[in-house]
């Protein structure tokens, strides 16, 4: 990558527009250091933070300021399953398929989550409200089969009752925007 084209400064300028102070603080001491292409995943991580994801536009910002290619910057967070490439939603969904959930038919919750809002696993629901995860256990097996959304645990949840659920958190998401 070069940064001796006319307009490399206009990059520049729109890059650190899009990062941000904090992240482009963090790329600048990283480049002060030996090998600093190496923090790229420190990088990756504050940019998430910052901004709950990782945008197209944030990896090619990231690309221009740490002068690595786009496509290091997008198979590193590709790789890696802690970066989310999709905006969470204003809730998440986790259905557990702990084994205790799964005997009692999460199976089937998840099944109805699915179809209900036409997305699967780690995907954000159009309408940016619900983001559908799985957890291993969410601690409360004696509820089984558990559903948490945002951080409210739902147990003995039955795939009848899913379209209720979901309406409930539909209507607090509208009462937020
Ligand atoms: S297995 Fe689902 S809460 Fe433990």
């Amino acid at each position: 990558m070069s940064t001796g084209t006319d307009n490399w400064g206009q990059v520049e300028a729109a890059a650190k527009f899009v990062l941000g102070e904090a992240v482009v603080a963090l790329i600048e001491k990283c480049r002060r250091e030996p090998h600093g292409e190496s923090q790229l995943i420190a990088v990756l991580h504050k940019v998430q933070s910052q901004y709950g994801y990782l945008s197209e536009t944030h990896l090619d910002a990231v690309a221009q300021l740490m002068q690595v290619p786009a496509a290091t910057v997008s198979g590193v967070a590709s790789f890696y399953h802690f970066f989310r490439l999709q905006p969470r939603g204003k809730f998440v969904i986790n259905v557990c398929l702990g084994t205790a959930c799964y005997v009692k038919g999460a199976d089937r919750v998840a099944q109805k989550v699915i179809d209900e809002l036409g997305i699967t696993w780690g995907e954000t629901s159009k309408d940016g409200v619900f983001t559908l995860e799985a957890a291993r256990c969410l601690g409360t097996c004696g509820l089984a089969p558990v559903v948490m959304i945002g951080d409210e645990i739902h147990g003995d949840v039955t795939p009848d009752q899913v379209p209720a659920l979901l309406g409930k958190y539909l209507k607090k998401a509208k009462q937020r925007s």
